[in-house]
């Protein structure tokens, strides 16, 4: 059956369209359906940051058709797995995640255990977007196994 996966961070331009990104890759041979959001809703419609767009392209990964979107309360009832990028998304998912609702809601470094951070940090200021990229593949490579 098809595992449904959502990725989420807190603007959806940078950290959760580039795990979009690179997990649409790392997953191309297996069943699932991958979705991002973001818990803010400041850039709806937007597509991802450029400087993000350019990292993951360096490594083969495209993010052009990708668009930000917030996370809503269906997605809770829709998705078997939301993963969060950091600890804030978290606690904002487990905050507005309806009562009773089937989606699994994870931290999604869990899947890369070698790494000893436990948050994908926020590169919107700090720029960090080859180190999150490298923390993304390593999860993405995480979860395929854990989901083969
Ligand atoms: P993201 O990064 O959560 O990885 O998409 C951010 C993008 C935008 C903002 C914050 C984080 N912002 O405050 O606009």
């Amino acid at each position: 059956m098809t595992k449904r996966i959502l990725f989420v961070c807190l603007g959806n331009i940078c950290r959760s369209p580039t795990a979009e990104g690179v997990f649409r890759n790392v997953a191309s041979d297996m069943d699932v359906e991958i979705d991002s959001a973001g818990t803010g809703a400041w850039h709806i419609g937007e597509p991802a940051d450029g400087r993000a767009t350019q990292e993951a392209a360096k490594r083969g990964y495209d993010l052009t058709p990708l668009r930000a979107r917030q996370v809503n309360r269906a997605d809770f009832e829709y998705f078997d797995l939301i993963l969060a990028m950091d600890l804030s998304n978290l606690r904002n998912l487990e905050r507005m995640r309806p009562a009773g609702s089937r989606a699994t809601l994870k931290l999604f470094l869990e899947y890369a255990p070698q790494i000893a951070e436990i948050e994908v940090p926020d590169p919107y200021y700090n720029n960090q977007f080859e180190r999150v990229l490298d923390m993304i593949e390593a999860a993405s490579k995480g979860l395929r196994a854990e989901l083969l």
